[in-house]
């Protein structure tokens, strides 16, 4: 393993001067508390000029599927939540200027039956404390919406997935979700305006206008996204793949699911609240409702990750004085047993001389540094990978000592 400090490694990376250009508005289709960089990738693929297959088994918005089409490779890219799938389906399409012009007519034909009332109104989502959401007036404008869109398009016809992506980004715009580095939130009351006279209408207008623009720019290359599971790759993509660019969760408690709730509730992916723990509970990290109680009775399975510097860190978790101890140290034993696990299953999809890249930060619980970077090589090097290094990307807020990484190696 190369050693270089990470304050060397942080100052050659701020020299590095990004050969594209940030481009395509369908990466900022939804609005998500940011996690991985569009830039991070358009440099890593940048030193690739014959077209490669490139594999990110953590899809999650999909931008490295994306940029991998936009410059003319092939990316394939798996995903656990199915409305992620979705929204990557609809980012990675391409679009002929006819069916854009004809989802341009369907907003207007769905707008005109919410202004005449000439469609009833869905009934509201069972997101828990909608009122914290939306006002009485947005809430059923967005009821009138959604059925409206359904009512002047085809049923997963390109038209439809379009206009529902603009009704994401309208039910956002028109909520009261703030978003901040960490998670999604809740404005407080002085930076919720007053918004009685809000134009709906023209919100989504303005939505349907940034998509379908962004939709008209298609990439030259092909991608493909499928619904699966990275601790299983070869059950639904065909190898081999020359190169593997990821950001899998990170261990720091964030519910993937929690944030896309709005999304995934007015889509109809999630129906009620145990759903959703469920659906967390299959994704790697996840740790929101009822995955947070199965946590308790969780128990590591026989081959799990032997590593003394984990053993050592999650001992002391145990006994700091704090009542969450026992839980906290299950769930990122069990984050770096389904990671161990995923990394068991990958080889098998990779070409001799693979590179890959996982992009990660590491974290701190009670004051112990858990360094995900050094336990990611000491997997790969258990493993049979070559040339392990851990490159400081940036720092992830202002703990100096919280940092994101790109694990490079060679299979
Ligand atoms: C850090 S995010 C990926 C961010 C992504 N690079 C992007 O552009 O948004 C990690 C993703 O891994 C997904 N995930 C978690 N467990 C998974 C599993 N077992 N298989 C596949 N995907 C999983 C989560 O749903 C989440 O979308």
């Amino acid at each position: 393993m190369a050693v270089v400090s990470v304050r060397e490694q942080l100052r050659q990376r701020s020299d590095y001067t990004y050969k594209f250009n940030a481009r395509t508005g369908r990466h900022g289709w939804l609005r998500l508390t940011p996690a991985y960089s569009i830039k991070i990738v358009e440099e890593l693929i940048a030193d690739y000029s014959q077209t490669r297959r490139i594999f990110d088994p953590f899809c999650g918005t999909g931008t490295t599927a994306l940029i991998a089409a936009y410059h003319r490779h092939e990316g394939i890219t798996t995903e656990i939540n199915p409305f992620l799938v979705w929204l990557t389906q609809a980012k990675i399409a391409h679009y002929s200027p006819g069916e854009i012009v004809a989802a341009h007519h369907a907003s207007a034909s769905a707008l005109d039956l919410v202004k005449r009332q000439r469609i009833h109104p869905m009934p509201a989502p069972l997101i828990h404390n909608i009122e914290r959401w939306w006002n009485p007036e947005s809430l059923h404008f967005l009821q009138l919406l959604f059925p409206a869109i359904s009512e002047v398009t085809r049923e997963c016809s390109t038209a439809h997935t379009l206009l529902l992506i603009a009704f994401c980004r309208s039910l956002i715009e028109l909520s009261n979700a703030a978003f901040n580095h960490q998670s999604m939130s809740f404005k407080n009351d002085d930076q919720i305006a007053i918004n009685f006279n809000t134009d709906r209408a023209g919100v989504f207008s303005e939505n349907v206008r940034f998509v379908l623009n962004s939709a008209s720019e298609n990439p030259a290359g092909q991608s493909d996204v499928i619904l699966g599971d990275a601790r299983n790759p070869a059950k639904v993509v065909e190898g081999p793949f020359d190169l593997v660019i990821t950001s899998p969760p990170y261990v720091n408690r964030m519910s993937y699911i929690r944030e896309l709730r709005p999304y995934m509730y007015w889509l109809g992916f999630l129906l009620n609240g145990r759903d959703a723990g469920e659906l967390d509970w299959t994704a790697i990290g996840g740790t929101w409702g009822i995955a947070t109680s199965r946590l308790i009775g969780w128990e590591r399975p026989e081959n799990y990750f032997k590593s003394h510097q984990l053993a050592r860190a999650l001992d002391k978790i145990v006994h700091t004085d704090n009542k969450n101890g026992v839980i906290l140290a299950n769930y990122i034993a069990k984050y770096f047993d389904d990671i161990w696990n995923h990394f068991q299953c990958l080889t098998p999809v990779l070409a001799s001389g693979a590179e890959i890249h996982y992009i990660v930060g590491n974290s701190a619980f009670y004051g112990t540094l858990i360094s995900t970077e050094q336990l990611y090589a000491e997997m790969l090097m258990e493993l049979g990978f070559h040339n392990i290094e851990c490159r400081a990307i940036r720092k992830r807020n202002s703990n100096k000592n919280l940092l994101e990484f790109d694990v490079v190696a060679q299979w």
